[in-house]
C-alpha cells in the first residue's frame, strides 16, 4: 500500500486527499453539489463535442500502467479538442425530427431524464455503430437489473442470505452482485472507473449496483429502465463495511471486498487472473472499490476475450459506447450543460 502510494498518490485513497490534491483545476477543488454540477456541466458539454475522441483510443492502444495519467491524457485531448470549435447548430433544429430511433429510451419518461433524447443533437454524428451483440447484451441486462433490482424479490433473498451468511442453496435467487463503492474522487474518474464496473458487471453476469455518495444522484439519471442502480440506503454497507475489517477477512461466505486499482503492484494484478475470478464466482456480494479506469485490465483476462471481442469489434470504442449508455446528465446538470452549449459552443466553426 504504502509503496504504492509514493509512486501514484491519486489511485492510492482519494477519500483521504482529493481534495488537497495540488496542481488541480477548479474541477476538483469545488465542493460538491452545484458546483460539481457546473464542473459536470463544463465536463459533459466538452465530452458530448469531443465523445468521438473521448473513445480513449490512445489509451486502449498503448495502455500505460498509470491510471491517474489516463484520465488526465484524456482531459487534456479533451481541452485541446475543445480549442478547434465545434458547427454552427444549424443543424440543431432539423435533427431534432430524427429523434426518435435512440437505443434503450423508450421505457423511460421524457420528462424525467431530458438529456437522455437530447444528447444527440449536441454530437456530431459518429461514424461508430455499436455492434448488435452489445445491443443484445445491454437489453439482457437490463432485464436481468430488473429481475435482481434493488426491493425485488430476488434482491431480498440474496440480503437475507448475505444478513445470515449462510450460504446452503446459495443460488436460488439466480442473482448475484457487484456493488461499486463511490470514492468520491474526481469526476472524470468516477465516470471511468464506473463504466469499468459496468463491463465487469456484463461479463460476470452480475448486478451493477451504486453507492450513491455524495452526489451521484444528483449528476445523472437512472440508466436502467424501471429499476435503479443505486444501492438502497437499507442496505447493511455501514456495519459490513469497516473497510480495514473487510480487508482482512469477512468471515461472510456471502461477502467478498476487493479494491481495484491499476498499477503495477501484485497484490493488486491478482484480480485480473483467472483464478481470482473463478474464486469470486461463486460469492454472491462484490464490493468493489475502484478509483480508476481497469477496463482495459479486463482485456486480459482470458475467460472473458471472446466475449469482450463480440462486444466490441474495436476495442478502442469500448468506453465510448458504454459511457454513452450509463451517463446521462440529470435536468438540472443538462440546464447548465445546454446553456454552456449555447454560451460558448455553439457559434464555433467546426465540430470534432
Ligand atoms: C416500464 O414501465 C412502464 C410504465 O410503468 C411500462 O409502460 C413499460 O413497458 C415498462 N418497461 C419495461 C421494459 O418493463
Ligand atoms: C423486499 O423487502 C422490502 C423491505 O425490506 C419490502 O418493502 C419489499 O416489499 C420486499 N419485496 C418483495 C418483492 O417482497
Amino acid at each position: 500500500m504504502m509503496k504504492r502510494g509514493k509512486k501514484n498518490p491519486d489511485a492510492g485513497d482519494p477519500l483521504s486527499n482529493s481534495d488537497t490534491r495540488a496542481g488541480s483545476s477548479e474541477l476538483n477543488g469545488m465542493k460538491p453539489s452545484m458546483s460539481s454540477m457546473k464542473s459536470m456541466g463544463i465536463l459533459l458539454a466538452v465530452l458530448m463535442v469531443a465523445s468521438v475522441m473521448f473513445s480513449l483510443s490512445v489509451v486502449l492502444r498503448d495502455p500505460p500502467s498509470d491510471a491517474v495519467v489516463e484520465t488526465h491524457a484524456a482531459s487534456r485531448l479533451l481541452q485541446i479538442s475543445l480549442h478547434p470549435g465545434v458547427d454552427s447548430d444549424d443543424g440543431l433544429s432539423e435533427k431534432k425530427e430524427q429523434l426518435g430511433d435512440i437505443n434503450h429510451v423508450s421505457s423511460f419518461d421524457k420528462e424525467s431524464c431530458l438529456s437522455r433524447y437530447e444528447g444527440g443533437l449536441y454530437r456530431k454524428e459518429s461514424p461508430f455503430k455499436q455492434s448488435s451483440y452489445l445491443d443484445y447484451r445491454l437489453q439482457k441486462y437490463e432485464d436481468l437489473h430488473r429481475r435482481c433490482g434493488p426491493f425485488t424479490r430476488s434482491y431480498n433473498l440474496t440480503l437475507d442470505k448475505l444478513k445470515s451468511g449462510d450460504r446452503s442453496d446459495g443460488g436460488v435467487s439466480g442473482c448475484i452482485y457487484v456493488i461499486w463503492l463511490n470514492s468520491n474522487g474526481e469526476l472524470g474518474n468516477t465516470m471511468l472507473s464506473l463504466a469499468s464496473a459496468f463491463l465487469y458487471a456484463l461479463l460476470t453476469n452480475r448486478v451493477l449496483l451504486v453507492e450513491p455518495g455524495v452526489d451521484m444522484a444528483d449528476l445523472f439519471c437512472e440508466p436502467f429502465p424501471n429499476t435503479s442502480w443505486f444501492l438502497p440506503l437499507e442496505f447493511p454497507l455501514k456495519s459490513w463495511f469497516n473497510e480495514q475489517s473487510l480487508l482482512r477477512e469477512t468471515g461472510n461466505p456471502m461477502l467478498a471486498y476487493r479494491h481495484v486499482v491499476r498499477d503495477s503492484s501484485d497484490l493488486q494484478k491478482l484480480f485480473f487472473c483467472e483464478e481470482s475470478q473463478v474464486l469470486l464466482e461463486e460469492t454472491p456480494w462484490l464490493i468493489m472499490k475502484a478509483d480508476s479506469f481497469f477496463l482495459p485490465s479486463l482485456f486480459s483476462i482470458s475467460s472473458f476475450k471472446k466475449e469482450l471481442e463480440k462486444l466490441f469489434p474495436e476495442k478502442e470504442r469500448a468506453f465510448y459506447f458504454l459511457g454513452q449508455y450509463l451517463f446521462h446528465p440529470t435536468n438540472v446538470v443538462w440546464g447548465l450543460i445546454t446553456r454552456y452549449y449555447r454560451t460558448y459552443l455553439a457559434k464555433a466553426d467546426k465540430r470534432i
